[in-house]
């Protein structure tokens, strides 16, 4: 066995969203989000479950930070639920959301955690959606007006800020293939919101700056393709170089708007638009769950999730294992896809979400003893190591999740948690998995 340590400094934590934890749906203010109707939708949702409820953990702030620190992480990745905060998405703040936040940053800070908020982890004001959403530009207007206000109020205790998490999910799951709210299913306004995600990460990072926060960066989720390199170009522009080279180079890709050219001619970019997405940002935060094979296959359709896809086909090899997500695990594509961003674009890491879901709960002793995600969790955190050693500037690791938690159209179905929730009872119950991550922790590295 080797032990590897990792660079001093390096940060670790749990990261979760406020709309798959919080619950609180209708308290204090807070307006409806596109995930409400989305869930309230028939068909939409596992069992027409939604985030009502949830983890409960507006009402177990105390409990859900002392468990954290119990864990002994150093930082925590959460998200701001802009409904609370403006509950139709312009205007004045709505006080009692602020407060929320402004207790739970107080608390972290006291309990010795580094808070990390994500501005916007997809639960948009729904008046926004009515208004267009994300493929209208009012939307990114908004967004920085947003973010001013959250900046303004935190910005003295928060010293990393995340403003989009995923826009990828944003743009294609929410307006392409309509697995995620708002569920529309219309490739041109997908590539609008693309444009509009960026646009709105842009003007808040300058609000965010301008209210004076040190770190501003923003989360993707970048594809890793492995296949056949034509079908992986293309693949990596429409998913990946559409966020990377306007956010880090202040240009979109070329082959991209060619190949996108029969849905639209791109003409909501604006002039000096580029510019403004353009921003200097600290790092980029990095989610990775499983890699993806493509190839070419002339009778392929478009897929609905990527404009511009026609003749790619989606492939997976052989010998693989799996998650209950049905993902494929190959911790390498974790250290190809860091040392790759490095190499490519020369900017910080910090790996702001992986893990895995696992459906196993108590066992006779009350044990969860989630052997599997202890694996996952152990290849993956090596396989940034390796990154590490190969060059790349990655800064931390935040484990997707601190608890089960609403995932998404998958509802309560699917459990990333290194905790456990009995929803049934709100009990929360550390696995395997968070014994040994906290043992990781502690050690700030690991046997391989
Ligand atoms: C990511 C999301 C996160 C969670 C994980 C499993 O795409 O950012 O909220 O659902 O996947």
């Amino acid at each position: 066995m080797t032990q590897l340590t990792f660079p001093e400094g390096f940060l670790w934590g749990t990261a979760t969203a406020s709309y798959q934890i919080e619950g609180a749906a209708n308290e204090d203010g807070r307006g409806p989000s596109i995930w409400d109707t989305f869930s309230a939708t028939p068909g939409k949702t596992w069992r027409g479950q939604s985030g009502a409820v949830a983890c409960d953990h507006y009402h177990r702030l105390d409990e859900d930070v002392a468990l954290m620190a119990s864990l002994g992480v150093d930082t925590y990745r959460f998200s701001i639920a802009w409904p609370r905060i403006q509950p139709d998405g312009s205007g004045p703040a709505n006080p009692a959301g602020l407060d929320f936040y402004d207790r739970l940053v107080d608390k972290l800070v006291a309990a010795g955690i580094k808070p990390m908020p994500t501005l916007y982890h997809w639960d948009l004001p729904q008046s926004l959606e009515d208004r267009g959403g994300w493929p209208a530009r009012e939307t990114a207007e908004r967004f920085g007006e947003y973010a001013a206000i959250v900046g303004a109020r935190l910005s003295d205790r928060v010293h990393t800020w995340w403003t989009l998490n995923e826009p990828w999910c944003a743009a294609y799951l929410g307006y392409g293939n309509g697995h995620h709210a708002p569920g529309r299913t219309e490739p041109a306004a997908a590539l609008a919101a693309v444009h509009h995600l960026n646009l709105g990460h842009g003007l808040a990072v300058q609000a965010l700056r301008a209210a004076g926060a040190d770190q501003v960066s923003i989360v993707l989720n970048p594809t890793h393709c492995r296949g056949d390199e034509e079908a992986v170009r293309i693949v990596d522009g429409i998913a990946n170089r559409v966020f990377f080279d306007p956010i880090l180079r202040g240009e979109y890709p070329a082959d991209v708007i060619e190949r996108t050219r029969r849905h639209t001619d791109w003409s909501f970019v604006q002039d000096g638009d580029l510019a403004q997405i353009n921003q200097p940002i600290d790092l980029l935060g990095v989610n990775y769950y499983s890699p993806s094979w493509f190839r070419m296959n002339p009778e392929e359709p478009e897929s609905p999730v990527g404009p511009g896809t026609v003749g790619v086909e989606g492939w997976t090899p052989e010998g693989l294992e799996f998650t209950d997500m049905g993902w494929a695990i190959d911790a390498t594509g974790l250290t190809d896809l860091l040392v790759r961003i490095h190499k490519d674009y020369g900017v910080a890491t910090m790996v702001t979400e992986n893990g895995a879901a696992y459906p196993t709960g108590p066992g006779a002793d009350g044990e969860i003893d989630d052997v599997e995600r202890v694996a996952y969790l152990r290849s993956h955190i090596a396989a940034v190591h390796d990154a590490i050693e190969a060059g790349a500037d990655v800064r931390g690791y935040t484990a997707w999740s601190l608890m089960d938690n609403f995932e998404w159209a998958f509802g309560y179905d699917k459990r990333f948690g290194i905790v456990h929730v009995d929803y049934a009872t709100q009990q929360r119950t550390p696995k395997a998995s968070a014994k040994y991550y906290s043992k990781v922790i502690g050690a700030n590295g690991l046997d391989r």
